[in-house]
């Protein structure tokens, strides 16, 4: 078997409510290995965003572990948590999640500004790179409300591929795009993944689209119910 390069390791999760405890994951584990494309299928209300959190460090599970690269990101504390995430993880989500008040350019910029690593000009010309590479070279400059929601979501993909993470994680990343501007992010998507060899984890409803994955779980009230291939 492959090395895992995330692995979750009989993760649950519990939360309490006004009625008392509510198991929402039970007992989940899974590999996810390099470069490999996984989708994440399952009813509303199944678990699939927590996994998806739990596996980015962004919540915690209340048992079992999550390594990412080797890292036992349990036991780390936030900050530790968020160096392994901004090494590793690139997101996108439904609803693009871009912030309103930067440029495309600026959004793009960001991670690697908090990354510390490259001087300014090195930041704007990866960005800029990165922006003309998912098709808006002559959108740079343009604030998120100025800009389609496809459009958008490509802005958050560049974002996301900007670090070079080793996998992208994608919430749902087509759910508030029409068809075939979702079937363009898709194929973008599936592009970028093999041109920088990311690994991905698709949560996502539509089954046609899950099984553009090599693999598929299916979650099911919190269980990780069955795996194809
Ligand atoms: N902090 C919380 N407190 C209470 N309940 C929570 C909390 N977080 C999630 N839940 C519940 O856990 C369940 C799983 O939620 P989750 O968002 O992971 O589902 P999902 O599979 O992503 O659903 P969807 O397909 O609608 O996005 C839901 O019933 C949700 O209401
Ligand atoms: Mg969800």
């Amino acid at each position: 078997m492959s090395e895992c390069l995330l692995q979750v390791s009989h993760v649950s999760k519990i939360v309490n409510d006004a009625t008392g405890d509510l198991s929402i994951l039970h007992d989940i584990s899974l590999c996810v290995s390099k470069g490999e494309t996984l989708s994440v299928v399952g009813a509303s209300g199944s678990g699939k965003s927590t996994l998806l959190s739990i596996m980015a460090g962004l919540d915690a599970p209340t048992d079992g572990q999550v390594w990412i690269g080797g890292t036992n990101i349990t036991d780390l504390d936030e900050d530790a948590r968020a160096v392994v995430r901004a090494t590793y993880i690139g997101f996108v989500f439904q609803n693009f999640q871009l912030i309103d008040h930067l440029t495309a350019i600026e959004n793009v910029m960001l991670p690697l500004e908090l990354l510390g690593t490259a001087s300014s000009d090195a930041i704007r010309k990866r960005a800029t790179d990165m922006l003309g590479r998912v098709g808006l070279s002559s959108r740079i400059n343009h604030y998120p409300r100025f800009m389609s929601g496809g459009e958008q979501q490509r802005v958050a993909l560049a974002r996301a591929f900007v670090v070079q993470p080793k996998i992208l994680m994608a919430d749902e990343p087509t759910g508030s795009l029409d068809h075939a501007t979702g079937a363009l992010i898709m194929d973008l998507i599936f592009e970028m993944n093999k041109e920088f060899h990311t690994a991905l984890i698709l949560v996502t409803h539509d089954s046609a689209l899950a099984k553009r994955c090599s693999r598929i779980v299916t979650i099911e009230a919190g269980q990780l119910k069955k795996e194809s291939t």
